[in-house]
């Protein structure tokens, strides 16, 4: 912290002080995980952990603590009190209810609208310069609310939207392929739920479009049908590692340190956050997730990213989808 008697002693330079601060909303399991993922990372300096529950978030906070040590450097702090995110840099909101096997994301958005009025304005006002990550399911129409709810600038608060779910993509196409999924570039797109899609059409691999991906040596072409068999995959992962484990939070947590890191570290990523999206396609007044640029100020632009005929009118059924259920909740 800044402490105002160390500086103008005429010792030296005057330090500046000011550290980069990642603030994160919830400390079950995605809130902690994403915290441990951005210690690992080096996202941010400090990282502080809010919670109403004061026995966990404590505990979580010192656990992560007494691990500070063999980490980039940082300081880890958690509390119940919302002043711990006074003015964060990012505030990632992972609070929320839990999605239950058998549940879909959209079954989640009451609860979470509720939760959402409640918490967000108090954040803003500790942080009102921080841009604001939700990750609370479903996350589109919990960005969407965010947004009339809080009055914030569109590129300020944005969602994490489908950054888990392409690289889930991209994973599974690096598998089948048996090429490094860092060279395997392809995006899911619209929401992070049931009716996203992979735009195939830009997809690459290893520069290659993958349209015209041959396959190697090890691996035959990406037939129709082993998209579609990856498509499926992508969308039901999240549904089998819940009838697993109870919640998934590794991924998820490592995307939300990407997504933190280009904001933090201004790098203007492209990822596909769930953003307010004006005339995208002719799609407007709805959050969902298309290819966008990351950076300092947030959510700086869109790509119009080129799609078949078939992939745009699924964009246009993914935005009609969130838009019925925005409206179900009277936005
Ligand atoms: C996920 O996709 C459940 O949204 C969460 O892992």
């Amino acid at each position: 912290t800044y402490d105002s008697d160390d500086v103008g002693r005429g010792t030296g330079p005057t330090p500046d002080r000011r550290t980069t601060k990642l603030a994160v909303v919830g400390a079950g399991a995605v809130g902690a995980t994403v915290a441990y993922a951005a210690l690992m990372r080096g996202a941010a300096r400090t990282v502080a952990l809010y919670d109403i529950d004061k026995a966990k978030v404590e505990a979580e906070a010192a656990d992560l603590g007494h691990g500070i040590q063999f980490m980039p450097m940082a300081e880890v702090v958690g509390s119940n009190d919302i002043a711990v995110c006074a003015d964060a840099d990012v505030v990632v909101v992972t609070a929320g209810a839990k999605q239950k096997p058998g549940q879909t994301r959209l079954d989640l958005a009451e609860a979470t609208i509720a939760l959402t009025r409640m918490i967000l304005p108090p954040l803003v006002e500790q942080a009102p310069n921080a841009i604001f990550v939700m990750i609370t399911n479903p996350v589109d129409i919990v960005t969407y609310a965010a947004l009339k709810i809080s009055g914030l600038p569109r590129a300020q608060l944005f969602g994490s939207g489908t950054v888990l779910d392409s690289s889930r993509l991209r994973y599974l196409i690096s598998q089948h392929t048996g090429v490094a999924v860092q060279n395997v570039h392809a995006y899911m797109v619209g929401e992070h739920g049931d009716s996203e899609f992979p735009l195939w059409a830009s997809a690459s691999i290893g520069g290659v479009p993958l349209p015209d991906w041959r396959g190697t040596r090890s691996s035959g072409p990406l037939t129709p049908e082993i998209r579609e068999g990856i498509a499926r995959e992508v969308i039901e992962s999240a549904y089998k590692i819940i009838a697993g484990k109870g919640a998934t939070n590794y991924a998820v947590a490592l995307a939300a340190s990407r997504i933190i890191e280009a904001i933090l570290k201004d790098e203007r990523r492209v990822l596909p956050v769930s953003s307010l999206l004006d005339d995208y396609y002719g799609i407007s007044d709805i959050c969902l997730s298309v290819p966008t640029v990351l950076g300092r100020t947030g959510a700086e632009r869109e790509l119009e990213v080129p799609m078949s005929s078939d992939e745009m009118a699924k964009l246009h059924r993914s935005a009609e989808a969130l838009k019925a259920v925005a409206r179900r909740f009277g936005f």
